[in-house]
């Protein structure tokens, strides 16, 4: 109901359970004189009461019940009411000195109860009590749906969370799922990676072996052909001495090109004296034939051999960054480190070089555009189990730093 003064209110249908005449007539009386627009509906035995309000007809608003009455009494009635759920707010009655039976009726859950004095003082209340029994009743039942409401809201959103952890757990599971599935491609591809560069390092080394072998004994057997060539000559055949002096030399330059070659291919020395000094060889040779270029190289700690793989690795990346600054940095000087710091293998590569901008080598570019030294070193580094760090700026020369893990008996002290 709503009680709001400004509006025009429907009657309160008041339905009064009272066995005593004088208290009704006073009832409906106080009523009249009180201005309050009501319809009171009158009943003598509980009995009837609840059957009219069972049958909801007239409807009723409030119940106001006096607790003494024929057959079953107000307080019956009462918890019958509460029982079938009615929800009609409930006025008891009592009789003076029943105070206990009051507080029972409230505890069940009857609304207010009044007591009934002799002098009838407590009509003079009933205008002012039953307004607000109906505000606290609707109040309590707009509290009791607001409560429910939210219980729903509360249930329906902790099956939501549920449902939504469930997913979520699912999802992890996918997700370490594909996680495993990565991991296992990502070392296939590092097997298969670290067996293509060992298949590309024996062909190498038996083009190499080859080269070395059959053409310098090739070379070797013309050398002394000629040689004899020119001793067989009769004296005074200065413009044939002359050609085969040419020959000797032409000779001389292809097995020195045919090593150069071979040794480019697969340096023997790696195999015979270790990392230290074919770097240093290799250095050598390079600053020879890249006229200005200051290359300072470095060892430390070093004393060990770390094995052919990493040690070939580490050539090929020292080849190919050497090439590189050569082709492309306008360097001056170039730092080779190479230092073994437990349980590890760092080298660096440093130039002064013009540098490039990294994304101009990234995989954003065309494949065709992209060299693939870079992209080479990047996996053969990866196949030893290391890790690589490029870094390049315009202008700013070019960093390569390599770190590979090292079995405790290799490479150090
Ligand atoms: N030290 C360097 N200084 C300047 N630019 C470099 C250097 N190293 C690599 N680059 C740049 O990175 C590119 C990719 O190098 P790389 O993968 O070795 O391929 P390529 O040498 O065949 O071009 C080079 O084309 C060059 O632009
Ligand atoms: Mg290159």
């Amino acid at each position: 109901m709503n009680f709001d003064k400004t509006k025009a209110l429907p009657p309160i249908r008041i339905v009064l359970v009272e066995d005593n005449e004088h208290d009704r007539i006073a009832f409906c009386r106080t009523f009249q004189s009180s201005g309050i627009d009501c319809k009171i509906a009158e009943y003598v035995r509980g009995e009837e009461a609840l059957d009219a309000i069972r049958g909801n007809s007239p409807a009723f608003d409030i119940a106001v019940i006096d607790h003494g009455l024929p057959g079953m009494s107000g307080l019956e009635l009462c918890k019958q009411l509460l029982a079938e759920q009615t929800f009609l707010p409930m006025l008891i009655l009592t009789g003076k000195g029943s105070e206990q039976l009051a507080v029972e009726a409230l505890k069940a859950g009857v609304d207010d109860y009044m007591i009934k004095d002799p002098e009838q003082h407590y009509l003079d209340f009933l205008p002012i009590v039953i307004p607000a029994v109906l505000q606290n009743h609707a109040d309590r039942i707009a509290r009791k749906k607001a409560e429910e409401a939210l219980a729903r809201a509360y249930d329906e959103l902790e099956v939501r969370v549920e449902k939504r952890t469930a997913e979520l757990a699912k999802t992890t599971e996918q997700l370490m799922l594909e996680l495993d599935k990565r991991k296992c491609a990502e070392e296939e591809v590092r097997h298969l990676s670290r067996q293509l560069i060992s298949a590309t390092e024996e062909e190498k080394k038996r083009i190499a072996r080859d080269l070395h072998d059959e053409c310098g004994q090739v070379l070797t057997a013309l050398h002394l052909g000629v040689e004899s060539l020119y001793d067989s000559l009769p004296g005074g055949l200065t413009d044939q001495q002359g050609k085969c002096n040419e020959l000797i030399g032409l000779i001389e330059e292809l097995g020195d090109k045919a090593r150069h070659i071979s040794s480019e291919l697969r340096p023997d020395m790696l195999d015979h004296l270790g990392l230290v000094p074919t770097l240093e060889s290799y250095i050598e040779d390079f600053s020879e034939r890249a006229g200005d270029l200051q290359i300072n190289f470095q060892a430390t700690g070093v004393k060990k051999r770390s094995g052919s793989e990493i040690e070939i690795v580490l050539y090929r990346i020292l080849q190919e960054a050497l090439n590189n600054i050569a082709k492309h940095a306008k360097a001056k000087h170039v730092s080779v480190l190479l230092t073994y710091s437990h349980p590890r293998l760092i080298f660096t590569i440093e130039d002064d070089g013009i540098g490039f901008w990294q994304r101009e080598c990234s995989l954003s570019f065309p494949r065709k555009q992209q060299g693939i030294g870079l992209l080479g070193m990047r996996e053969r580094v990866g196949s030893v189990g290391g890790s690589i760090d490029i870094r390049s700026g315009r202008g700013k020369g070019t960093f390569i730093r390599i770190e590979i893990p090292i079995c405790s008996d290799k490479a150090g002290d």
